[in-house]
């Protein structure tokens, strides 16, 4: 290509920026870089492991959330001492542009553990445990764990997260919609450990 080719392309491309009006940075854009990207990261694809990555989340399942850490209904631990505080001023139509904004963000994968877990993890997850009476948990989040509706995607999500939720439902600490507290009851603490290895990689 010559260089005035290279010029008029540029030029086009110019032409074609200066058109479009400078993206406007909406309500829940303003919230999402104030209050939640510190944690979650920009996008909701959260860097450490301690806070849970919302970015593709279903849309039903961070309403919900959202409401519950606002209305104090979902009370484990570090619910009551983080995200209350954060959810305490927004309004419902906040937490619906909110949750809205966030699952129709693209999550990233998950690290891989040892292939031995990963293993134990996804036969628990498709098939349950008929011996200890667990449902395979495929039949509510899905085969790809992608979840649907107020049931929540897990793929790719941080394993210590993930096993802190498992045990504050086997402890009765965070109330679950459904009766997720049944369903984990009687998971070891292994159990949970290949759970959380296989559904982080996914
Ligand atoms: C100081 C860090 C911090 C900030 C800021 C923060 N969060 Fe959180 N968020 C957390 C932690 C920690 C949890 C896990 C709570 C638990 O274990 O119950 C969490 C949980 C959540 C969940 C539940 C995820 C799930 O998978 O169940 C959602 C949704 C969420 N936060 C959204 C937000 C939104 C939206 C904002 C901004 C208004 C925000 N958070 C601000 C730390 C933070
Ligand atoms: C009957 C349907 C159903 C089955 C079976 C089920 N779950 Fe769930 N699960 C849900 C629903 C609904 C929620 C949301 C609970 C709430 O609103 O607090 C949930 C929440 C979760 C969460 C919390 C995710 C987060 O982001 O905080 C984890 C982890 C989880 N389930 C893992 C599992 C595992 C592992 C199994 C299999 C041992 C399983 N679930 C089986 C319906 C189910």
């Amino acid at each position: 290509m010559k260089m005035s080719n290279y010029l008029s392309v540029a030029a086009v491309a110019m032409l074609a920026t200066s058109l479009v009006p400078a993206e406007e940075v909406t309500h829940v854009q303003k919230i999402a870089d104030k209050l939640c990207s510190v944690c979650h990261g920009q996008d909701g694809n959260s860097i450490s492991s301690n806070y849970p990555k919302i970015a593709g989340q279903q849309a039903g399942y961070l309403e919900a959330q959202l409401l519950a850490f606002r209305d104090r209904t979902r009370s484990d631990k570090d619910a009551q001492d983080v995200m209350w505080g954060w959810t305490r001023s927004l309004t419902n139509q906040d937490i619906k542009d909110l949750a809205a904004y966030y699952a129709s963000q693209r999550p990233t994968a998950g690290e891989t553990k040892s292939e031995a877990l990963m293993q134990k993890g996804a036969a628990i997850f498709q098939q349950g445990m008929t011996d200890k009476g667990v449902p395979a948990c495929a039949a509510c989040h899905g085969a790809e764990a992608a979840g649907s509706g107020v049931a929540p995607r897990l793929a790719g999500q941080h394993d210590h997260y993930l096993v802190r939720q498992l045990k504050v439902f086997r402890s009765m600490e965070r109330p679950a919609a459904v009766a997720m507290h049944a369903i984990v009851t009687n998971l070891s603490d292994q159990d949970i450990v290949a759970l959380a290895a296989y559904l982080q990689a996914k």
